[in-house]
């Protein structure tokens, strides 16, 4: 058994829907016990002292023991085209995200891509990731395959597409049939890989193709499918005029067998009441990328009122639309986003949205995003003073969340100081 020292946040319920005295219990000395692969047992450092004598102690100082960041909604093959100048979401995609995609039929350049990406992300503190691959099962090989080398709980799927995309980047209905149901064969439940269902959104997929992934997943309804909806104004319009019977943009989705609870529906800006009524009534979720709404000048997504309305919410950095690799760096525009709309969101929500709120949107809150003993041993650890701009403010904090926050909107990799998954210490 392992003992890591540090200071700790539990969340006891959400902090959204509870006040803050009755959602999180703090240690300024605190302890987590890790043995094979999971939590142990987590409280006061002396009590868990006391309680294991022979563990192995990690004493991390001041630092801020917390789950690994959860991102759930990632393109994995825009790695190397993220930060792409001046364009609105159709053009962004034709000129920039395409001819990417078009190179991970390679298996060279896709494990080079998903290497380089593993990479980038535990460095920021992310222990899993919910990806889009592309359409060629080259690429969810090397997705699965970088992950699992480095124990990491990881999901994502091929991307399925058979129209208004370039020849290379398209299957037919049965294929993505075929392709995916071999994929989900192939990786789900294998080590700690999971399998998403991925209709990339409405403009790319013929209803034939739509329908053909709903078939797929009603016959596995274990796992998840994630597609994108309403993230900006002429994509809407676009889906109406290629779906006109459908009533909205979700109808497109739910008449052809694509909403249910293991839905994860990314962006979701501009939803009229009726789709917001419609997804928690069947307790889908919803992601919300707010780098990448703003990189992309997408909106603002209405966190206070979704969450009012009892909406399953998780947080993402949508990599490469998206403008960041790290969640600190997305819970920094989360806020920014908030404060655009009224409501800035306090640094606890923050911290839970990245955790326990994106691990609950994937259903897995009973695996990861928590410190909860049973729950598997991913863990970042957070150094909050580990810049001088940070350390200074850090420094005049009167409370834990006054001492994180500075950290939330100014910290990047020099903050992550150490990464554990399923109870190994990844990166120090
Ligand atoms: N909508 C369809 N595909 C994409 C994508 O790759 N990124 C974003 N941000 N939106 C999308
Ligand atoms: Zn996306």
């Amino acid at each position: 058994m392992q003992l890591l020292l540090g200071q700790t946040i539990r969340f006891t319920a959400d902090p959204f829907t509870n006040p803050l005295t009755d959602s999180v219990t703090y240690e300024r000395h605190g302890a987590v016990a890790v043995e094979n692969g999971r939590i142990a047992d987590v409280g006061p450092a002396d009590d868990l002292r006391n309680k294991h004598p022979q563990a192995r102690v990690i004493d991390y100082g001041d630092a801020l023991i917390s789950p690994g960041f959860v991102d759930a909604h990632v393109h994995y093959p825009q790695t190397a085209i993220i930060a792409s100048w001046g364009k609105r979401l159709i053009d962004w995609l034709n000129s920039y995200t395409f001819p990417e995609e078009s190179r991970f039929g390679d298996p060279a350049h896709a494990a080079q891509i998903a290497e380089t990406y593993f990479d980038l992300v535990t460095a920021a503190g992310t222990t899993t990731t919910v990806s889009y691959c592309t359409i060629h099962p080259e690429s969810v090989d090397a997705y699965f395959t970088a992950a699992a080398k480095r124990g990491l709980r990881v999901l994502g799927g091929k991307t399925c597409m058979d129209r208004n995309a370039p020849d290379t980047l398209q299957d037919t209905a049965p294929h993505a049939y075929d392709d995916s149901k071999a994929l989900l064969e192939r990786w789900h439940g294998q080590d700690r890989l999971t399998y998403v269902i991925t209709p990339r959104f409405a403009p790319t997929s013929t209803p034939d193709q739509l329908a053909a992934l709903g078939a797929l997943w009603a016959e596995h309804p274990d796992v998840l499918m994630q597609t994108h909806i309403s993230e900006q104004h002429e994509e809407i319009a676009w889906v109406a005029d290629l779906f006109p019977d459908a009533r909205d943009y979700l109808d497109v989705y739910e008449h052809h067998g694509l909403l249910g609870p293991g839905a994860l529906l990314g962006h979701a800006i501009h939803l009229t009441d009726r789709e917001r009524d419609r997804i928690r009534e069947v307790d889908a979720s919803l992601i919300h990328c707010p780098t990448s709404n703003l990189f992309i000048g997408s909106g603002l997504f209405d966190m206070q009122g979704l969450m009012e309305q009892g909406h399953r919410i998780g947080l993402a950095t949508d990599t490469g639309g998206g403008s960041s690799f790290s969640m600190l760096r997305t819970m920094a525009a989360a806020y920014e986003v908030g404060q655009l709309r009224g409501h800035p969101l306090h640094p606890a929500q923050l911290w839970w949205l990245a955790t326990e709120g994106s691990a609950r949107a994937l259903h897995m809150a009973d695996r990861i995003g928590t410190l909860e003993p049973g729950s598997e041993a991913d863990l970042a650890v957070i150094d909050l003073s580990s810049t001088q701009a940070i350390a200074q403010r850090a420094a005049r904090a009167e409370d834990i969340w006054q001492a994180i926050f500075p950290t939330i909107m100014m910290g990047d990799d020099r903050a992550i100081k150490a990464v554990w998954a399923n109870g190994s210490c990844l990166r120090s």
